[in-house]
């Protein structure tokens, strides 16, 4: 029964796998399957004390991207009900669309249970991701995939948004201030750094 119950487990994963992984396929290099497997890495380092269930959490971590309305070709809620449900996971359907929903830094009116632990990891995961050396790549591919100028004199002071540096102010170096986890956080410092660092030697060479 556990090895049966086990396998199961298994092969909704590599459903859920591929599943997304088609779904990514036009999101820019910051949000490919690469993202995916990074975030669950971080997911799973950061419930070292298993706080969160391991499945639902990595099934969240799979699915966390794949709704996004940024790109074309990024799924539907209504797609991931019915991928979970037809998965035979109606059970924790409603608790994955809610976490789904609201890890997104963008969404600025969270609704739902904020308390659930796959919730708090897995956005302290993502936003890992966002900030460090592979935020900074992550920050400049986007960037590029909107065409974006890379910097305007002024971003440093407020400035106008649209450009990547100025998306460092708006957004990546508030994450670590807004770490839900301890374990998160303490991740999140050396990062946060690097971010500092780097846009410290980014001024240097641009104003010199
Ligand atoms: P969230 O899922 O938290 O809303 P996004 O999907 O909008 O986050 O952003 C994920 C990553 O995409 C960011 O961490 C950043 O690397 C990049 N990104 C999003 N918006 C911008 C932007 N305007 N300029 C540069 N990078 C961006
Ligand atoms: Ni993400």
């Amino acid at each position: 029964m556990l090895i049966f119950i086990t396998m199961n487990k298994k092969e909704i994963i590599s459903k859920a796998e591929e599943f997304v992984k088609e779904k990514m396929k036009n999101y820019d290099p910051g949000h490919d399957w690469s993202h995916v497997e990074r975030v669950r890495n971080l997911a799973g380092i950061i419930n070292s004390d298993l706080r969160a269930d391991p499945f639902i959490l990595d099934l969240a971590a799979i699915l966390h991207d794949s709704a996004d309305s940024k790109f074309p070709g990024g799924t539907r809620y209504d797609e991931i009900v019915n991928f979970l449900e037809s998965s035979g996971q109606s059970a924790i359907t409603a608790r994955l669309i809610n976490v789904i929903r609201n890890i997104s830094f963008s969404n600025k009116n969270p609704e739902g249970d904020l308390n659930d632990p796959v919730y708090l990891v897995l956005q302290d995961a993502d936003r890992l991701d966002a900030i460090g050396a592979i935020g900074v790549a992550r920050a400049f591919s986007y960037g590029s995939y909107r065409k974006n100028k890379l910097y305007e004199p002024g971003d440093e002071h407020g400035g106008k948004p649209g450009t990547t540096i100025h998306h460092f102010y708006d957004k990546l170096l508030k994450l670590t201030e807004l770490m839900n986890t301890e374990e998160g956080r303490r991740l999140a410092e050396e990062r946060h750094r690097f971010l500092e660092k780097f846009l410290q030697q980014f001024y240097k060479e641009w104003n010199s």
